[in-house]
């Protein structure tokens, strides 16, 4: 069936400005990085993704190796694009990322300007568009110098490629000299893609200063942990679910490991009347300095849900002792 994006897409989400740069992200993006490969099924990521666009989520973050089969979740979000998503062009901002392993040989990985600018041109046939808003280095490159690395983002925004500039997974000193080299060529860079959760919280070990100092906006990746921060868990291991499904990096030990802390939590979320994934969310967004919050769902509901997390974002000094002392094994 045709699609007419939601004429009112626009009066609930609240939109933050991305570091200092001239665009804002909404409080929540979707990521495709699971259930939108060759394996998944194309009509539940087709509504996933257009259910997104209809709530007022307009950022779309993708990487050349999502799926799987790699590719292939550009190959699916590409034909959205041309089939349902087109109109909207201009009213999205569409990301995309290369630095893990892609093609054979000494130029499919890492962080050469060889292997950037030929991935991200890969990556635009696959997703049938003109140009992506922001490219990102996925990963710092222990061998290729910075330099280099810099250099290929700030060609491929000359080129008209890629709108913005972008890192991921780097970490807060490597942050401030790619932040300070890009600077002096001109082509700033606009963001820095972490992962932040609850259990995971590296980046407020010297990253979040950084970027408020360079003026870096901040889209937090995993934010519900893959399902851990979520009630997926709470009953034993559903047969659907990512660690069940064994696809991914989450494992069970991983699940029975956290399970007491996730139900403790669990607790503290009823007690606010949320999910424990709308606390998890809330809990980042409670951070101005976090620009969006880059979450994954398997299905509309699970979506929907974690959109409900909006409603309330405050959290009393009682809560915030609560979760710190969950957090920290108490
Ligand atoms: N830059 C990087 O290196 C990097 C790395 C990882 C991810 N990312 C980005 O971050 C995005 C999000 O990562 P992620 O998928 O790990 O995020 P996440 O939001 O932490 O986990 C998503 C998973 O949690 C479960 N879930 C989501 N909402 C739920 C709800 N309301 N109730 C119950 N379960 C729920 C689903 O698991 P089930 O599938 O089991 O239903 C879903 O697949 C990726 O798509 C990608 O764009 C970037």
């Amino acid at each position: 069936m045709e699609y007419r994006a939601q004429s009112s897409r626009y009066e609930q989400m609240q939109y933050r400005r991305c570091g200092k740069s001239g665009i804002k992200l909404p409080e929540i993006s979707l990521g495709l990085w699971h259930n939108f490969g060759y394996v998944d099924r194309y009509d539940t990521s087709r509504d996933i993704v257009l259910k997104a666009f209809d709530r007022g989520i307009t950022h779309f973050d993708l990487a050349n190796n999502y799926g799987p089969p790699p590719g292939s979740a550009e190959e699916n979000f590409g034909r959205m694009m041309q089939n349902d998503l087109h109109p909207y062009r201009d009213e999205m901002l569409i990301s995309t990322k290369a630095g893990y392993l892609m093609w054979p040989g000494p130029y499919g990985e890492w962080g050469s300007k060889k292997y950037l600018v030929s991935s991200l041109d890969q990556s635009l046939k696959r997703m049938k568009l003109d140009y992506v808003d922001i490219f990102y280095s996925h990963r710092p490159d222990p061998e290729t110098p910075l330099e280099e690395t810099m250099a290929a983002l700030d060609l491929v925004v000359r080129q008209g490629k890629a709108l913005y500039a972008g890192i991921s997974n780097y970490p807060a000193d490597v942050t401030h000299r790619a932040a300070d080299i890009l600077k002096e060529m001109g082509t700033p860079c606009i963001i820095h893609q972490p992962v932040y959760n609850m259990f995971n919280r590296w980046t407020e070990d010297g990253l979040m200063e950084v970027l408020e100092q360079d003026g870096l906006g901040c889209i937090t990746f995993s934010p519900l942990a893959q399902g851990l921060l979520t009630d997926r868990y709470l009953h034993g291991i559903p047969a659907d679910s990512r660690v069940g499904k064994q696809t991914g990096f989450l494992n069970e030990d991983r699940v029975n490991q956290m399970l007491p802390q996730i139900i403790k939590l669990n607790g503290i979320a009823v007690k606010r009347g949320q999910s424990l994934a709308q606390m998890a969310i809330a809990w980042l967004l409670k951070d101005k300095r976090v620009t969006s919050v880059l979450i994954g769902a398997s299905s509309v509901r699970q979506l929907e849900n974690n959109l409900g997390a909006l409603e309330n974002k405050q959290f009393s000094q009682e809560e915030l002792t609560a979760i710190g002392l969950v957090l920290e094994g108490k």
